[in-house]
């Protein structure tokens, strides 16, 4: 496969593990050569940048710790790849557990690294190097609540958000800039099935997302040239569900 064909391509941060490869092979099937980030996941890359180039289109390999190394450096690499590079996805992600208490600045730094400033620095980077395109921030749709036991996680994907809104407007007309909160899609292997039925209770629609729910969200992100700024919840409503307490709730609990 040559790289100096004419297709568009994609860089896919954290591309080579769960929903960040889903949307690498998804892309490579829409026709756009893609640039796999990972960080320790070398063979899964190897892999699946294999796939990729199986279904037709240019695939490479870029490893980078997005917790120390420059982020802008990456897409420099990319860009000296794929000239064409027109779409960036921030998949990549940290995600680790403690409450405001038990954060340490160490862990608010990496999980702000990761999570925010990396996001933060490749879109500008994007930006700069790109002419025209589109980025799209993978979110969480917990930054609808408030739980305290992922202080630096959850505090790190709002501000990724507001940067979502913010940057929509910086790098509006040539490059669109939106955003995906997922919910209940893929959980880490350490859930059990007790904990997705528990956490299913509380989703309106009563059912856990694909992760092609996921990937209709992102083709309508990557097709729609009238949307900026937007950030597209996908997890059957649970953000929603904030009745909180009423009296109506009180009476029964106590006849
Ligand atoms: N899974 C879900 O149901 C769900 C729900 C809500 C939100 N999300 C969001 O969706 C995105 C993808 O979710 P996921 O479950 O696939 O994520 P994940 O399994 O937690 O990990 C995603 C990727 O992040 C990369 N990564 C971690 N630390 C890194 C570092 N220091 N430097 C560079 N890369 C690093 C990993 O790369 P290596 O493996 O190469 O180290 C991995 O491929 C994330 O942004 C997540 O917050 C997912």
């Amino acid at each position: 496969m040559s790289e100096n064909n004419n297709n568009p391509a994609a860089l896919v941060t954290g591309g080579a593990t769960r929903l960040g490869l889903a949307f690498a092979m998804s892309l490579a099937q829409r026709g756009y050569d893609i640039a796999i980030h990972y960080h320790s996941s070398k063979d899964s890359a190897e892999r699946v940048a294999k796939d990729i180039e199986s279904l037709g289109v240019f695939c490479q390999v870029f490893q980078a710790d997005l917790s120390c190394d420059q982020p802008g450096d990456l897409v420099k690499q990319v860009t000296d790849h794929f000239p064409r590079l027109e779409l960036l996805i921030n998949s990549a992600s940290a995600y680790e557990a403690a409450s405001i208490a038990n954060t340490s600045l160490e862990l608010l730094q990496q999980q702000f690294s990761v999570n925010f400033f990396a996001p933060f620095i490749l879109t500008k980077a994007f930006a700069k190097k790109c002419k025209n395109g589109a980025v799209i921030n993978i979110l969480d749709n917990k930054i609808e609540f408030q739980q305290n036991d992922y202080a630096a996680y959850l505090l790190s994907k709002k501000t990724l958000a507001e940067f979502t809104r913010l940057a929509a407007i910086e790098y509006a007309p040539n490059i669109r800039i939106n955003g995906i909160a997922p919910g209940v899609v893929l959980p880490g292997e350490e859930r059990t099935e007790d904990y997705v039925s528990w956490r299913i209770e509380n989703i309106p629609l009563q059912q856990q997302g694909s992760v092609e729910d996921l990937l209709r969200a992102m083709n309508f992100l990557i097709d729609s040239e009238f949307v900026t700024g937007q950030i597209i919840t996908v997890d059957g409503g649970e953000n929603i569900n904030h009745q909180g307490n009423h009296a109506e709730m009180f009476n029964k609990s106590h006849s």
